[in-house]
């Protein structure tokens, strides 16, 4: 897509999670930053400054600019369905940062109104998508190891004992392992398995009272293919599942082997919430910390691990390494490079944005994580908590197939 006029994009909700997203964005070829809203000045004045953009103190004025084609939503998620509902009544496609709403009533109303609209919804950023995973799923849905039979991902990090704010720590509200972290191992999962899950059980755990939302859980997913799937998260910061990932973690860099004793560490400190929230604004864009949004690449960079995940395959078993894949056949194991120049600095939203782009160009729907897959994830994670509240087996009636084949 080289050579092409770039997309007009405009964020909604300019926080932690943009600035980590910021310097994949800013630097896409395939796009232009021309429009931000926030409620925090701060956020405003900065995005004025790096982009020379329209900024908004509200969402309805940035969804209402003629210049902006595509809205990037990276608000909380409680507002996740609002502000995409918001943009698809002004005609806007829209990038969705996970999770697609907090129910399922409101993953219909997103539906509802994209349908009517005939807008685009693409529900990222999910790590799912990284170069690793896409390959991964490709590999397995095309049969050439035969049928899938198993599928185990597992994380361990530091997640609860990151600086929050005060709403994230409130489980109705978005806040919960499950919730916020459960759709990136749903959708990898989903992807490799095929995407049609029956049947989920599940246990989920709170078990730090000073963190009042769920921090852990453990998931069986039965697919109607009849392969299944286990998924683990533990965010209590012991066990660090880099050491199973060849020392690289999420960012792609080598463990530090103190971090999640001085996670823990370093939410004791605050004295009050009020604390904790100021030093997380601080992070945000806009923020006193300042953080810049031009540190993409770097050598030491390898691909992103979100935990471990292993395939089990009649004819081989497909793991991850830091430079691309490893297949363990029959008769001997075969590496497969993704290159770095293509992979290592292609993170946060870059596949989302190019797919988006290339749709827009082409008039054709998204090819992946499109309105209905985010649904039937959702439905999954919603599953899970409703299988350990009722200590039962809950049964899917949204999913969809997988049909992201050849996108990367
Ligand atoms: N923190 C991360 O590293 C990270 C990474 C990936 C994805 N995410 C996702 O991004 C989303 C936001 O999380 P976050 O950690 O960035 O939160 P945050 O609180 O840091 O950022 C949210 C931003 O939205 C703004 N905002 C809130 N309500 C608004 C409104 N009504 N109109 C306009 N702006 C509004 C806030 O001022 C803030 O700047 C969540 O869905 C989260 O799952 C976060």
């Amino acid at each position: 897509m080289a050579g092409l006029k770039p997309i007009n994009f405009g964020i909604i909700g300019l926080g932690a999670g943009t600035m980590n997203m910021l310097p994949e964005l800013s630097a896409n070829p395939n796009a232009k930053i021309v429009a931000a809203a926030d409620t925090r000045k701060d956020a405003l004045d900065r995005f004025t400054k790096d982009f020379a953009g329209q900024a908004y103190s509200n969402p309805e004025d940035l969804c209402k600019d003629p210049n902006v084609e595509v809205v990037y939503v990276m608000t909380p998620d409680e507002y996740h369905a609002e502000h995409t509902i918001l943009a698809a009544e002004h005609g806007k496609q829209v990038i969705l940062d996970k999770p697609m709403g907090l129910t399922l009533d409101q993953c219909d109303a997103i539906i509802e109104s994209t349908e009517r609209n005939g807008t685009r919804v693409l529900v990222g950023h999910s790590q799912s998508l990284d170069l690793v995973n896409l390959k991964i799923a490709e590999i397995a849905n095309s049969g050439e190891l035969g049928n899938v039979t198993m599928i185990h991902t597992m994380f361990y990090s530091d997640w609860i004992y990151r600086p929050r704010a005060r709403e994230e720590l409130v489980q109705e509200r978005g806040g919960s392992i499950v919730r916020r972290q459960g759709p990136i191992q749903v959708d990898i999962v989903r992807m490799i398995g095929g995407g049609l899950v029956k049947s989920v059980r599940a246990n989920t755990n709170c078990v730090d009272p000073q963190r009042p939302i769920d921090g852990s859980f453990n998931a069986f997913l039965d697919f109607e293919n009849g392969s299944s799937a286990t998924v683990i998260y533990d965010g209590y910061g012991h066990f660090n599942s880099a050491e199973l990932t060849y020392g690289y973690t999420l960012q792609g860099f080598q463990m530090d082997p103190e971090l999640h004793v001085n996670s823990r560490k370093k939410i004791e400190g605050f004295g009050s919430l009020e604390e904790e929230e100021l030093f997380k604004d601080s992070t945000r864009y806009g923020g006193s910390l300042n953080r810049s949004i031009n540190q993409r690449v770097s050598e030491e960079r390898r691909h992103a691990f979100f935990g471990f995940t292993i395939v089990s395959c009649e004819k081989g078993d497909i793991r991850q390494t830091p430079t691309g894949l490893i297949i363990y056949g029959d008769y001997g194991n075969t590496e497969v490079p993704i290159p770095a120049g293509a992979g290592y600095n292609r993170r946060y939203c870059a596949i989302e944005v190019d797919e988006m782009c290339r749709a827009l160009r082409e008039s054709t729907p998204v090819r992946i994580h499109d309105a209905n897959w985010g649904k039937a994830t959702q439905e999954v994670v919603l599953g899970i908590i409703a299988s350990s509240e009722q200590r039962k087996e809950i049964f899917m009636e949204h999913q969809v197939a997988y049909n992201g084949q050849g996108v990367s």
